[in-house]
């Protein structure tokens, strides 16, 4: 029997792809063999399984809880207490109390724009008029002018409204630090005199 250089050629052709799919086969069974669940041999194992305590997870102290609430009386650092109470008698006692602690060099009023118009003006407006752009839209009422005399606002009676927010406004206590509130409280002042003009 003799083989044509045609069938010789075409034997040699399915040889070669034969191979291929061999080589194929061997490389996915060796990838596919390689379990992910089932950690291969670790070099150096604390690298990758390290002895940190889980934040909540240990009970190391009687409580059971591992992040504690601070002592009793403790001040954040930076923090001053206001020593006025959140009621109508200490918006009273505020109102006529409480004085601005910075002087005419420490009011930065373009600081206390900047953060009037980012917590405020939304509900107040940035003239102070109550015409903030969730009243235009009808999304609160009762916002009030700053000058509006019934009210007579003043300094302390500014801070204590910041501090613990008065009937449907919220507090801005944790919004803004303590000189960041007076910053406030003198352009609010400002607004209130420009409004009076
Ligand atoms: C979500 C809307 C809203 C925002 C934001 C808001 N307020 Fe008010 N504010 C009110 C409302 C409502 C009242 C009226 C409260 C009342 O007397 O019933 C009010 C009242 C006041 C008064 C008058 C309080 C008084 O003595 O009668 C001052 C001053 C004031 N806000 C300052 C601020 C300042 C400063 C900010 C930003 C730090 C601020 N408000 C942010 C809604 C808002």
């Amino acid at each position: 029997m003799r083989i044509t250089f045609e069938q010789k050629n075409n034997i040699s052709l399915q040889m070669k792809s034969l191979i291929k799919i061999l080589v194929v086969a061997v490389v996915f069974v060796a990838v596919s063999c390689n379990k992910s669940t089932a950690p291969n041999y670790q070099f150096m194992p604390n690298m990758y399984e390290s002895v940190g305590y889980e934040t909540y997870g240990e009970a190391a102290f009687k409580d059971g809880l591992e992040a504690q609430l601070p002592a009793e009386g403790s001040v954040a650092r930076g923090h001053i207490p206001f020593d006025i109470e959140n009621s109508t008698e200490g918006y009273a006692l505020a109102k006529e109390t409480v004085m601005s602690p910075l002087d005419s060099t420490q009011v930065d009023l373009n600081r206390g724009k900047e953060l009037y118009d980012i917590y405020c003006g939304i509900c107040h407006g940035g003239k102070g008029d109550g015409q903030g752009n969730l009243v235009k839209r009808e999304k609160i009422l009762g916002i009030p002018s700053y000058d509006d005399a019934g009210r007579a606002i003043t300094a302390g009676s500014i801070y204590h409204t910041i501090y613990y927010g008065k009937n449907a406004m919220g507090s801005y206590a944790n919004q803004l630090q303590e000189e960041e509130r007076w910053q406030v409280v003198s352009y609010v002042l400002q607004l209130k005199a420009d409004l009076e003009n």
